[in-house]
């Protein structure tokens, strides 16, 4: 099978412009560190690490919304960061990223529909009848009411933000979805909704979806491989079975499997 993702030697240096930095070298942070992955098409990659390790640095640079300061990310074999302007935004069309930060992602003066309608406009040339039908069909999709469409972001709870979140990412339906820790901040029954949300729509979409989270346990559910970064590194590249099995090869995403709750290891079984 072709990999539909392919990153070679992928780095990301970012510069810092304090001015407390004491020396040279602290201008600098190597947030993603010659990182080279291929994921295959329908694939559902969890990526696991602690704050600061340069997971949602990654999900950009595969969205494209990064340029790599070194190396290649490639689409269907296309570097996406090359070429004319028309086939990057081809590729911007089929990868989605649903940003971890709701009240950034949401704007609070638009309506639901008017954040539904913003990608369709975007990206196709639907007729404003056929928006309307596809912003109603999408809302089913991710759980609801149809009336929703009428509403502003600050009215909706965090559960129902998220939803709409999901939805703007797949109302012009990508092939890749990244999502950025989107349960993070939720309830644990609300958490559960949105994490059998993307098991759905994995499904019905055949998404290829790269799934950022800390918790290993929420990995565990919707992944079937688990990426583990450490300080710009992958350094841990297995099946979600080593994870249950707790046969994890690198010291750091054993220190990470065993700061897992025992709760949540018992229901995996
Ligand atoms: N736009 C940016 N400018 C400067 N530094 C950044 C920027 N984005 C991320 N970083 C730094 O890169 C490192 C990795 O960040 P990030 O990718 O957000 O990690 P994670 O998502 O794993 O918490 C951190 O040290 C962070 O401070
Ligand atoms: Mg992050």
């Amino acid at each position: 099978m072709n990999p539909v993702i392919n990153l070679q030697n992928v780095s990301k240096v970012f510069h810092r412009k304090s001015w407390l930095s004491l020396s040279e070298d602290e201008n600098f942070v190597r947030a993603v560190d010659d990182v080279t992955i291929s994921i295959d098409e329908g694939q559902s990659v969890g990526l696991a690490g602690e704050s600061g390790c340069g997971k949602t640095t990654l999900g950009r640079l595969i969205a494209g919304l990064y340029e790599p300061t070194q190396g290649t990310v490639s689409i269907n074999g296309r570097n996406i960061n090359e070429g004319l302007k028309d086939i990057r935004r081809q590729v911007r069309r089929n990868c989605r990223m649903i940003f971890q930060n709701l009240d950034a992602a949401l704007n609070p003066f638009m309506t639901v529909q008017q954040i539904l309608e913003e990608p369709l406009k975007i990206h196709t040339d639907t007729t404003k009848s056929e928006c309307k039908k596809r912003i109603e069909l999408v809302l089913e999709l991710v759980n609801l009411p149809g009336s929703f469409k009428n509403e502003y972001p600050h009215t909706l709870s965090g559960g129902e933000k998220r939803r709409v979140s999901v939805a703007r990412a797949i109302v012009v339906p990508p092939k890749i979805l990244i999502a950025d820790e989107p349960v993070s901040a939720l309830d644990v029954s609300i958490r559960a909704q949105i994490i059998d949300l993307f098991q759905h729509l994995r499904q019905e979409l055949k998404l290829t979806m790269i799934f950022i989270s800390h918790d290993l346990g929420v990995l565990n559910d919707v992944c079937d491989r688990l990426l583990v970064m450490y300080d710009g590194k992958i350094v841990e590249d297995a099946s979600i079975e080593n994870l249950r099995e707790r046969t994890l090869a690198h010291p750091y995403s054993r220190k990470l499997t065993e700061s897992v709750l025992q709760i949540s290891v018992d229901s995996w079984q």
